[in-house]
């Protein structure tokens, strides 16, 4: 089945932030629009509003006057639900409450025709469970936009279980004619992008909360050495902490409280105490006298120190091997064994650099860690873990390699997996764990990733970067230090990583 006909009128029901956006979203595509609202003369104000940004995309040369003149007529107010009986496909996007969203689709069922197509924007509840209240939930869909949905151009088009496949792809092929990248995803909590992004925070904070280091530095860790656009701490305070929080929370409950999820202690304590980020002044960061709070705090930055005359690589330095390049570019003589027990960098002093593995640098003899780089070239910093028992020779000799790299140097707690390994191991474990419940395809949650949460490379693509099982072997590893199930990679990575295994000929 093709996408609905331009000549459908389209009805958005909830003229608020998200109703607004999709509303103008379907105009602007061809549809003729119904707003609709519980709130009286909410529905006419949404009108007006929607009508202002018209105006301001003419004055953009966005669109023209001739354009926004007939886009304009073709958006109506709706005084009542009956209004919308000639509705081809209706969008709710009212209050996230499952009794609510039931409540007014049941009421809506008796109006609408029965090809009618039934959408919900909810991001949190399950299509499943809305759909429940219709006598016919074939053809009800999840259609969730993501904010500002003029703006951003991802749509996770949702099954629940009773969704019959010929409206879910009416869903997917409307939102195509609207200009949308749609992707198709089944009805689990946090639907793909919300699902498997928790990590991307919980691991920030889990960091900041074993002492490794503070918001600034972290988030400088998470922006110029992994490549994301803002760090965890930043986004969060930009997103609310009382928003984030909340679908951490709802993704945790909704999978019956699983570890992988559990919320952020730290986390919690702010939105108990009003901190919710900038719209209350204060978050991770301070506000308060107009500073934007994140580029005060200054990340923790070595001093400049002197690099090591020469550097031995031994083994292969896997997803780090583009550093020999680097090292050798800087002038720094690097030489070669091939040595079975180990992949890292012996420094002058006799002591050693790898890159973070999942293991502790206490553990070792003199070991300084360095953190997962989405391209060692390009990055501008690079963080180091080490233990009391490191030798400050082994740590000045790794800072001033970095350094004669050009990288800045933060030097973090001897924290397993660092920060960007662990973060994008866990990543790229959901995401696996994903394909393998049937949420989505592999093509469907880089794209997701990528367009919803502007990750610089979508988890599988990282992964076939990375190789095939670094991700397992370091959540193994951590999973060894913290045994409470948080780390413990998925059955789906695991098969991942054996049956590359398998396939190298190494069964052992
Ligand atoms: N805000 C976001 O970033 C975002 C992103 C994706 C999805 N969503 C989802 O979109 C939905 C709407 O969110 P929002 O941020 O736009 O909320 P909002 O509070 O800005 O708007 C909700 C609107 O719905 C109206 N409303 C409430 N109950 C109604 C009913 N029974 N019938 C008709 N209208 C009713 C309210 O008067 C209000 O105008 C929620 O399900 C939310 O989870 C929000």
């Amino acid at each position: 089945m093709t996408a609905l006909d331009l000549s459908s009128p389209v009805a958005v029901v909830g003229t608020g932030t998200m109703g607004q956006g999709i509303a103008q979203v379907a105009l602007i595509a061809g549809h003729p629009v119904r707003l609709y609202d519980a709130a009286p003369g909410r529905a006419q104000a949404a009108a007006d509003a929607i009508g202002a940004r018209l105006d301001r995309l003419v004055e953009k040369d966005r669109l023209t006057g001739a354009d926004r003149d007939a886009a304009r007529a073709r958006l109506l107010p709706a005084g009542s639900l009956a209004d919308l009986a000639d509705c081809a496909l209706v969008v709710e996007a009212v209050l996230e409450r499952l009794d609510v969203k039931q409540e007014l689709f049941r009421e809506l069922e008796g109006i609408v025709g029965e090809d009618c197509l039934l959408a919900t924007n909810t991001s949190s509840l399950s299509v499943t469970a809305i759909g429940g209240a219709l006598r016919l939930p074939g053809r009800f869909v999840g259609l969730h936009f993501f904010n500002p949905a003029p703006l951003l151009p991802l749509v996770e088009v949702v099954s629940g279980f009773a969704t019959d496949v010929t409206y879910a792809t009416r869903a997917y092929e409307t939102a195509r004619a609207w200009g949308k990248t749609p992707v198709a995803c089944a009805d689990t909590p946090g639907f793909i992008v919300n699902r498997i992004a928790r990590p991307f925070y919980a691991e920030a904070f889990a960091v900041y909360e074993a002492q490794g280091a503070d918001p600034a530095t972290i988030d400088a860790v998470l922006r110029e050495c992994g490549g994301f656009r803002m760090g965890a701490f930043e986004l969060t305070d930009l997103i609310g902490q009382d928003v984030n929080e909340s679908v951490t929370r709802s993704v945790w409950e909704s999978f019956f409280q699983d570890v992988r999820f559990t919320p952020s202690l730290a986390q919690r304590r702010l939105v108990e105490s009003g901190r919710l980020g900038r719209k209350s002044g204060h978050g991770w960061y301070d506000y308060s006298d107009g500073n934007g709070g994140a580029e005060r705090d200054e990340p923790h930055t070595a001093e400049k120190g002197r690099p090591p005359a020469y550097v031995v690589a031994e083994g292969d330095l896997g997803p780090a091997s583009e550093l020999l390049a680097l090292i050798r570019e800087a002038g720094i003589p690097v030489r070669e064994e091939d040595e079975d027990h180990g992949s890292r960098l012996v420094l002058p002093s006799g002591g050693q650099l790898a890159l973070a593995d999942g293991q502790t640098s206490v553990e070792f003899r003199d070991v300084v860690y360095f953190d997962l780089a989405l391209d060692y070239r390009r990055a501008t910093r690079i963080a180091l873990s080490a233990s009391q028992d490191t030798s400050p020779q082994t740590l000045a000799e790794a800072t001033g390699l970095f350094q004669a790299l050009g990288k800045d140097v933060s030097v973090i707690g001897d924290v397993p997996g660092m920060i960007v390994a662990r973060t994008v191991a866990r990543i790229v474990d959901l995401a696996h764990d994903a394909v393998a419940k049937g949420v989505a395809t592999e093509e469907d949650i880089d794209t997701a990733m990528r367009l919803g949460v502007n990750y610089p490379l979508g988890p599988f693509e990282w992964s076939r970067r990375l190789g095939r099982n670094w991700a397992y072997a370091l959540l193994d590893d951590l999973h060894l230090r913290d045994p409470s199930g948080r780390y413990a990679p998925s059955l789906a990575l695991y098969r991942h990583a054996y049956a590359s295994d398998k396939r190298e000929g190494n069964t052992s």
